[in-house]
């Protein structure tokens, strides 16, 4: 496993589920961790975790949405870690409902949570990335490019993330700056698959669609933020890495398939 002491580690999202995986992942190969989300009980717990490893962490109260608190918490992590070598944009949010389903309020807040805080996320670490040297990665789905019942709105928001680490990569590939998204598939005991497999018929149709046949896990979404995040992976930018068990090779309908079943009886 590549060494990460001494490197900085920010994951916007990073105290529960699949972005703590990777904030665990990162701690273990012995960087220094940042995380950030909305809720206080949940940083302090997801830092309290991280500690464990040995290594210095700590976290921020914020939004994403909210762009002044977004960028003091860049500000306040350079100041204490120097410069970040590893940026996670992995805030996000879900919830099954077909359009007609959907409020505007509730579609701006998926778009706003995920597309524009993710902009936001990669838009104010910009200055205190690590130049060169610096890995993004941004967290999309396999709903970014496979269209799904219920998920219009992660639908257009991952896509939209999808661009923001095209676009990125572009850019800031002269200063040394790798930008990529994963997309990790379907994994187990997440509240992503809480909220779109709420059942065991629900679970046994999405594992009967995964040509792995199985769920993944969070290390399998860590692992490959290490590689991705490593010299070994130097010359990949502006990839969507799914890691998806081949999931998204079955298209619309493996993809739906479970969900759609779940939420009409069907
Ligand atoms: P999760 O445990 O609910 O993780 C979401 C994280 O984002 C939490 O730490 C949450 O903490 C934070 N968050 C939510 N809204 C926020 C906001 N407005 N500002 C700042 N932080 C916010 O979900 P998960 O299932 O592990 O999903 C993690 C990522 O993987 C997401 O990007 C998701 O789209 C992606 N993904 C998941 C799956 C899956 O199988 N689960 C599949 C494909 C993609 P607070 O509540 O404290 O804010
Ligand atoms: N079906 C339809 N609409 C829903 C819904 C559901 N299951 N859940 C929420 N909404 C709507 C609300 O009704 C509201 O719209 P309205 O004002 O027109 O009534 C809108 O979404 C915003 O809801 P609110 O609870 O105020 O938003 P929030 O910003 O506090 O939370 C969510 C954002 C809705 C995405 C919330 O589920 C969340 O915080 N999720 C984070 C965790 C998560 O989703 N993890 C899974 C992996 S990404």
């Amino acid at each position: 496993m590549y060494d990460y002491a001494n490197k900085t580690v920010f994951v916007s999202g990073g105290t529960s589920g699949i972005n703590l995986g990777i904030a665990h992942a990162f701690a273990q190969a012995g960087a220094r961790v940042v995380v950030m989300s909305r809720k206080q009980d949940k940083v302090d717990a997801a830092v309290a975790a991280l500690k464990a490893h040995g290594g210095e962490a700590f976290g921020h109260a914020a939004d994403v949405r909210d762009y002044a608190a977004v960028e003091a918490a860049f500000k306040d992590t350079a100041t204490r870690f120097g410069a970040i070598d590893v940026l996670v944009s992995g805030a996000a949010g879900n919830f099954p409902a077909p359009a007609v389903g959907i409020s505007p309020n509730g579609f701006k807040s998926v778009v706003d949570i995920d597309l524009l805080g993710t902009f936001h996320v990669v838009r104010a670490a910009f200055p205190y990335l690590a130049k060169p040297g610096a890995s993004v990665i941004n967290i999309s789905a396999p709903q970014a490019w496979i269209p799904m019942d219920f998920q219009m709105h992660v639908c257009a928001a991952k896509a939209g993330v999808d661009m923001v680490t095209r676009v990125a990569a572009l850019e800031w590939g002269a200063a040394g700056i790798r930008v990529n998204s994963i997309a990790p598939g379907p994994i187990e005991g997440t509240e992503g698959m809480r909220r779109l497999a709420p059942n065991e018929r629900a679970n046994q149709l999405i594992t009967d669609s995964v040509p792995l046949g199985c769920y993944g896990t969070t290390d399998d979404i860590a692992q490959a933020a290490l590689w991705l995040s490593s010299p070994l992976a130097r010359y990949v930018t502006g990839v969507v890495l799914a890691v998806d068990g081949g999931w998204s090779l079955g298209g619309v309908s493996a993809m739906s398939m479970g969900l759609k079943k779940a939420m009409t009886g069907g």
